[in-house]
């Protein structure tokens, strides 16, 4: 059984061996925030735990299971917002204590590269792993899902792809999360009419920053594009520039929306595809995995599947539904560390928000 709740999705999934998913359900408290533009950690806590019970009751019958079938509980460590984890991590030892059951205290983000299994079967290793969630941009290498099996490459040195995506989302008025409508626009936009800057790019970074990612840059350069246009719309007659476009941000007929997205994605994947192919060819992967929210964005999947097919490498991303929060990452995560024997965690770890990509299992 896999539980998970780093952020704003309650999750329970059961799984059969490391390959099979019997069932999960997501409850997800997202809908809530749309008015504040962003989660609000205490508001996220209290619908954890008004969700954990219906969604575990849920899950078990979706996968037609009793609790005293189950073999071993996965529940995520971190990282992710602290109060959020508490319940998580105090619903799995309550479990886990009541039936004396075996408890891991698995990272939510490694979780995000393990899902594949339960897709498309063993993921063979090494492997390069592209991590795009919300809060992370990083490429890690995969030895193995083991304690001590994953090396960090690198990763961003500010926002994650993820966040660039939502505060362009938001410059342009778009509703929160702002990562898919940007996505959708993008893919209706011109991507060749606005070229931005591409962070750490270059034959000049190719020492110190190889596999590291910058967005921070380019999202300024959008919000100066956009401020640009709205002087310049000021100033000209006729352009449909009204001051009243803060209160409704779709009437904004003197800004190229679908453009800009469709720039500024090219300037966020390019980098992600180029940097995550250069880490396969040189450690030698014949295999690409890819994970998290941002995964699935249109245009990383058109131009990372194009990119494989050229080198001859296997791209395993999970679909649409395995990419955001959910049990199956954290259950599959659980299920390869107790196939492989490692040794469970225990009721003695709590949440650690800031759980680094290495430490697979919480303590190792
Ligand atoms: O992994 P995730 O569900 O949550 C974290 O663990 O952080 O990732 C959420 C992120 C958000 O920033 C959201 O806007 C972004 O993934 N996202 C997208 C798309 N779908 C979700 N960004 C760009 N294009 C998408 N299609
Ligand atoms: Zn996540």
């Amino acid at each position: 059984m896999g539980i998970e709740s780093t952020c704003d999705e309650t999750g329970v999934a059961l799984v059969a061996g490391t390959t099979e998913l019997l069932g999960d359900v997501t409850a997800t408290s997202m809908d809530q925030y749309a008015r504040y533009g962003g989660i609000i950690p205490e508001i996220a806590s209290r619908a954890h735990l008004e969700s954990f019970l219906p969604t575990l009751d849920a899950a078990l019958e979706k996968a037609q299971v009793s609790l005293d079938q189950v073999d071993a509980i996965a529940v995520c460590a971190g990282p992710g917002l602290i109060g959020s984890l508490a319940v998580g991590i105090s619903a799995a030892k309550a479990l886990a204590g009541a039936t004396g059951l075996p408890l891991y205290g698995v990272n939510h983000v490694i979780g995000h590269l393990a899902v594949d299994q339960l897709v498309d079967g063993t993921i063979p290793l090494p492997a390069v792993g592209l991590i795009v969630s919300g809060g992370h941009t990083n490429l890690v290498l995969i030895r193995s899902f083991a304690p001590g099996g994953i090396e960090e490459l690198g990763g961003t040195l500010d926002d994650a792809a993820g966040e660039a995506f939502d505060k362009v989302g938001r410059l342009l008025g778009l509703p929160y999360p702002g990562g898919p409508y940007v996505d959708k626009l993008s893919q209706v936009g011109n991507r060749a009419a606005i070229r931005f800057p591409r962070g750490l790019a270059g034959a000049k970074y190719a020492e110190a920053h190889r596999y590291d990612f910058s967005f921070s840059g380019l999202k300024t350069a959008v919000a100066r594009y956009i401020e640009s246009l709205e002087d310049q719309a000021r100033q000209t007659s006729g352009s449909g520039y009204s001051e009243d476009y803060v209160t409704c941000p779709e009437g904004k007929p003197w800004l190229p929306a679908a453009d800009i997205c469709a720039g500024f994605s090219e300037a966020v994947n390019e980098p992600l595809v180029a940097k995550t192919m250069d880490a396969a060819a040189a450690y030698g992967c014949q295999t690409v995995v890819v994970g998290g929210g941002f995964s699935a964005n249109s245009r990383l999947r058109e131009l990372l599947s194009a990119a494989c097919a050229q080198a001859g490498l296997q791209l395993r991303i999970p679909p649409l539904r395995y990419c955001t929060d959910n049990g199956a990452q954290i259950a599959a995560l659980g299920a390869i560390l107790a196939e492989r024997e490692v040794v469970p965690t225990g009721l003695d770890f709590g949440p650690n928000s800031a759980m680094g990509l290495t430490e697979v299992l919480a303590g190792s």
